[in-house]
């Protein structure tokens, strides 16, 4: 695998490959990685002929009050993992690299997608992912780019976003990668204390229950999300939102709609946890 930490040589390796007629995947990270991350790469390796990860923890997507000075930064083990994930290639950029005119005037910004759930609380944050994502997708040129569904809302800005941009690009999503309890693979797991860990697999534990009522024929949905917000907030988590909602809009789901997903938000102590369940609903005639 080879290290690089400039634009210029990413594009040198991309030129070369491309000219051989080779794919190129990608897998954008802002590293720490997990196995979680090892799937999306092995997902990558087996769409194209060579991976590119790049590692960047993107300033523009953190808010003022959010983690991004004690985000964790691991760039020695994580190339490590990226040798043995069969990596051909670490895009690990500075601040600079990627924001060369300091303070960014350009911005990629999506409309609708990004105004809920994750969008409404963490204000700026889908615009800064956007443009971090537009800027790497135009310096690496890939054919894919794999992203986990875990960011489900991420995700679907994303798919829109390259499509309405004409990026000449595939997007895949990975399924998400859980540990043997349920919990979510996440960087931020590891902020977690000893007894927050063991509380958190009641997170994605709420997120099946939920999916068992619906399967039960539940429709009030938003009975439901309260029902299950409050025990989430007794267990000891702090509910930021658990919506039910359009798998295509994001927007609150309503009776009309048949491909649901339920996307929660919480904090356990200072660490906030993401994670979803798809819903298909059979409507009722
Ligand atoms: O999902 C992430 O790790 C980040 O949001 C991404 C896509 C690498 C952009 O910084």
């Amino acid at each position: 695998m080879q290290t690089v930490h400039s634009v210029a040589q990413v594009r040198e390796y991309v030129r070369g490959w491309h000219n051989k007629g080779q794919t190129v995947g990608f897998v954008p990270t802002m590293g720490n990685l997990h196995d979680g991350h090892i799937s999306l790469i092995r997902e990558a390796r087996a769409r194209c002929d060579v991976v590119v990860v790049s590692i960047f923890v993107n300033p523009t997507q953190f808010g003022p009050n959010e983690d991004f000075d004690r985000y964790p930064r691991t760039l020695d083990a994580d190339a490590a993992a990226l040798v043995e994930a069969g990596t051909d290639l670490l895009f690990a950029p500075s601040v600079e690299e990627m924001y060369p005119l300091g303070q960014n005037q350009t911005w990629v910004d999506v409309d609708q997608l990004g105004d809920y759930l994750c969008g409404a609380s963490r204000e700026g944050h889908f615009r800064g992912v956007t443009t971090v994502v537009s800027k790497l997708l135009n310096i690496v040129q890939p054919d894919v780019a794999v992203f986990g569904e875990k960011d489900f809302q991420q995700l679907a800005i994303l798919r829109r976003m390259c499509e309405e941009l004409l990026f000449p690009v595939k997007i895949v999503g990975a399924a998400t990668s859980r540990e043997t309890d349920g919990l979510a693979r996440s960087s931020r797991n590891g902020f977690l204390s000893d007894s927050e860990r063991t509380l958190a697999p009641q997170l994605y534990a709420h997120l099946q229950q939920l999916k068992a009522d619906i399967d039960a024929g539940e429709r009030d949905y938003r009975a439901l999300e309260s029902r299950i917000s409050q025990s989430l907030d007794t267990a000891g988590f702090s509910v930021d939102y658990l919506t039910i909602v359009s798998a295509k809009t994001l927007a609150p789901a309503g009776p009309q709609d048949t491909d649901l997903v339920a996307a929660v938000a919480a904090k356990l102590g200072s660490t906030r946890l993401i994670d979803n369940i798809s819903l298909a609903v059979v409507r009722d005639r």
